[in-house]
């Protein structure tokens, strides 16, 4: 099994991540952090208890940042409602959070496991780069690092950003010029990773007891995809990232050299993707660049029944 730890800002997108690797048998889920992103904090900490509860796992929750590290915070509730987890009604927090710092607790896992762990953010990333910069010797420990956030050629918050990066630049600056192995799952494969309104449609008929909760929540989201960007469903981003880990061949990579934009204003956040070596820079992120949708939704469907039948 392959142990990660998810750092996250729930979101529906985030959910699914979780869920996904809370249901596979190949991943070791040690810890769910949170931080500020798609809501506060206090809102995706509460969330993360939140869906962890509904699938019933006593999976460590540490929340971490308020905010990113220089910048006031932006979220996103056109996409992800007040809440942070619009669209259905999630159970109250039933399991008890952990009394450290999101910060503390990476590093305490990584200081304690014996062997590497994979780090898997699908949010802003302050609580990634302050790991580092409280602990720069912890890189050793870490496996890799698989994020959801960037793009090539795709943006979605301004002409040259994707949220997460826009977020924290400076955060995603550190991480990416880290010398950690970075996986970049940008918006130019999540966008490709679309749970259709059929799809969507075929959960909610499930009725299960975590079908019941997803559905319609998906059923949101897609909603306002379709709204703001037009797509015809859900792009459950964040999730691609787990299923980066699961099965590498979900997505196709290349390395290359990516730098996060952090002075610029028109063009905060934005990652750089030296695609045709057009400069000395060295390549220092894998970045994905093709994506087997069906593997993936088939992935998704996969996790969303094994997860009823617990229940059933
Ligand atoms: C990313 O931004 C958030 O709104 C989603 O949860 C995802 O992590 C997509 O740009
Ligand atoms: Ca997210």
């Amino acid at each position: 099994m392959i142990p990660i730890i998810i750092d996250c800002d729930p979101g529906h997108d985030d959910m699914m991540a979780i869920m996904l690797a809370a249901a596979s048998d190949e991943i070791d889920l040690l810890g769910v952090t949170t931080v500020a992103g798609n809501q506060t904090g206090d809102k995706t900490f509460e969330n993360a208890l939140r869906v962890l509860t509904l699938i019933n796992e006593e999976i460590p929750v540490a929340r971490g940042a308020d905010k990113p590290l220089l910048r006031e915070l932006v979220t996103a509730p056109e996409f992800h409602g007040q809440s942070g987890l619009d669209g259905a009604e999630l159970p109250e927090p039933g399991i008890k959070s952990l009394d450290i710092d999101a910060v503390d607790f990476i590093i305490n896992m990584l200081e304690e496991s014996l062997e590497k762990i994979v780090l898997v953010p699908t949010a802003p990333l302050t609580n990634i780069a302050m790991v580092l910069l409280k602990k720069p010797e912890i890189k050793q420990k870490i496996e890799r690092i698989v994020l959801m956030g960037g793009g090539m050629h795709d943006s979605n918050v301004t002409p040259a950003a994707e949220f997460n990066i826009y977020v924290d630049p400076e955060a995603a600056k550190i991480v990416f010029d880290s010398g950690v192995p970075v996986t970049m799952v940008g918006l130019d494969v999540t966008n490709k990773a679309l749970m259709s309104f059929e799809e969507i449609d075929g959960i909610i008929a499930d009725k299960g007891v975590i079908s019941s909760k997803v559905g319609p929540l998906l059923k949101f989201f897609a909603n306002a995809n379709k709204k703001i960007f037009g797509l015809n469903g859900a792009p459950i981003h964040d999730a691609l990232a787990v299923a980066a880990v699961i099965d590498p061949t979900v997505v196709g990579t290349k390395f290359l050299n990516v730098v996060v934009d952090t002075s610029s204003e028109l063009s905060r956040g934005a990652t750089l993707v030296d695609i045709y070596g057009a400069t000395e820079r060295k390549p220092n992120v894998d970045v994905a660049l093709k994506v087997d949708t069906p593997k993936f939704v088939g992935f998704m469907l996969d996790s969303i029944k094994k997860l009823d039948r617990k229940f059933a």
